[in-house]
């Protein structure tokens, strides 16, 4: 596939899962650890092939409200792991004028993931050629139960009525605020799930799954991602017809 051919339609937003480190680690008899370090491989070349692509919007699925319930161990070296990757590619952030957004729980995440975060995210607030959001401590339904709560008190204190409630509303009280609806969705590592990602976001997104192991995913497999969803026909509840007209 010549690249000038996959830059004809692009996917606004993105929306990754990546799956399979631990298995990856596994088959070749190492710690499951190793895995998620040779995962950040795959986050390095995918971000940098996005950019190239002019992808506006991609999201990774980096940690789930229910990774919290893996051994501490684990837990503890995928957080440094964290820290370490944004130490090491702020430069390049900046570099590439990436903005970086994180959704989900942040005030479960250890402080010193919370700081470092925090500061990238304010440094590069201003880039415009592509916003990398992150989802960390992220859940769709405790998202969407927290719209419901923060709708409900204003409710209650009077500041919007109940008839005022519609899906643009709900859209302004998620974590995603800011973001368009999800255009393309991958799954790596051959599991056929959504793991609780973005179940608003993703309404009339396209689904990619791909059996290749998170840490042995290339440019390679995303352009066969992106080719694959070039060839869909993206009807919105349409016909056909009336797309044509
Ligand atoms: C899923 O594989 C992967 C994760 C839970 C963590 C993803 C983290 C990284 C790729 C590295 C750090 C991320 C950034 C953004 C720097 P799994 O452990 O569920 O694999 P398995 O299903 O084979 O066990």
């Amino acid at each position: 596939m010549i690249m000038s051919d996959i830059k004809n339609d692009i996917p606004k937003h993105l929306a990754i899962i990546m799956d399979g480190n631990g298995r990856w680690a596994e088959k070749k008899g190492k710690n499951r650890i190793h895995g998620h370090s040779h995962g950040v491989r795959a986050v390095q070349e995918v971000v940098e092939e996005a950019v190239q692509l002019k992808i506006e919007y991609l999201t990774l699925y980096a940690f789930s409200t229910e990774n919290w319930s893996r051994p501490e161990e684990e837990i503890g070296i995928l957080m440094k792991l964290l820290v370490n990757t944004l130490r090491s590619e702020f430069e390049k952030l900046l570099e590439n004028r990436i903005k970086l957004n994180v959704i989900g729980n942040i005030g479960q995440l250890p402080e010193i993931v919370r700081n470092e975060l925090e500061y990238v995210v304010d440094q590069t607030q201003n880039n415009t050629e592509m916003t990398l959001t992150l989802a960390l401590s992220y859940g769709g339904r405790e998202e969407l139960a927290n719209v419901l709560k923060q709708l409900a008190y204003k409710v209650k204190d009077n500041i919007i009525s109940p008839e005022k409630i519609d899906q643009s509303i709900i859209n302004e009280h998620l974590y995603t605020q800011n973001l368009p609806d999800v255009d393309l969705l991958i799954r790596t590592s051959g599991e056929k799930r959504i793991s609780n990602f973005l179940l608003w976001q993703i309404a009339y997104a396209e689904l990619y799954f791909s059996k290749v192991l998170w840490p042995d995913f290339t440019k390679k497999h995303l352009h066969k991602a992106l080719t694959s969803y070039q060839k869909r026909e993206r009807r919105f509840g349409k016909t056909s017809k009336q797309l044509l007209g």
